[in-house]
């Protein structure tokens, strides 16, 4: 069965921290992101399946018209069906409608799932940040127009 996408509440923070741990080398706490869950520029989303509980989520901020995808984060054992997928979508149909008129992400050169996640997506390379991440990897800046550039 196909997990659920919603808003994340105070009480999934401790599970999508769990989830967090096992996607990422450097963790965010439970306090960053109960403050991005606090603040009207953040927002999160948690695909939940029962019994199971939190799979995944993504974690967004936005500013005017400009969006972000902070993070983004599956459970190995539930990724490749679909989740980030449906997280990424949740998250950036959110965004239009918060006003959001381009979003935009950094990803390590290296990381070749997500990568072709947002490629696929219709994100695009608009910069590289040589040797942005420690011990000296490149950082890809991609760019999603969530509304047509006006023409000239
Ligand atoms: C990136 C991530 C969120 C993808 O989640 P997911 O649930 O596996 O994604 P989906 O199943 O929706 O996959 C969507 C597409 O992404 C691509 N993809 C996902 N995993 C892939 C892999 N291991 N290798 C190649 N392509 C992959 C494929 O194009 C896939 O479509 P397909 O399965 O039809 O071929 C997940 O791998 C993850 O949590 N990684 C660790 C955290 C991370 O790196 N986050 C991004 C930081 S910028």
């Amino acid at each position: 069965m196909s997990p659920i996408i919603r808003a994340a509440t105070a009480g999934d923070v401790e599970h999508i921290v769990r989830v967090e741990k096992d996607c990422f080398p450097d963790p965010w706490s439970e306090a960053s992101i109960s403050r991005i869950l606090g603040t009207p520029s953040g927002a999160i989303w948690v695909a939940e399946r029962k019994p199971q509980g939190i799979l995944g989520y993504a974690i967004t901020t936005s500013v005017s018209d400009e969006g972000e995808i902070e993070r983004i984060g599956v459970a190995p054992a539930c990724r490749r069906a679909g989740v980030g997928t449906s997280l990424l979508r949740s998250a950036l149909d959110r965004l239009i409608q918060a006003g959001v008129k381009v979003v935009w992400l950094e990803v390590r050169r290296s990381n070749e799932p997500a990568l072709r996640l947002y490629e696929r997506e219709g994100f695009e390379l608009v910069r590289v940040r040589k040797g942005y991440y420690p011990p000296g990897e490149d950082a890809l800046i991609l760019r999603k127009l969530l509304v047509p550039e006006p023409a000239c």
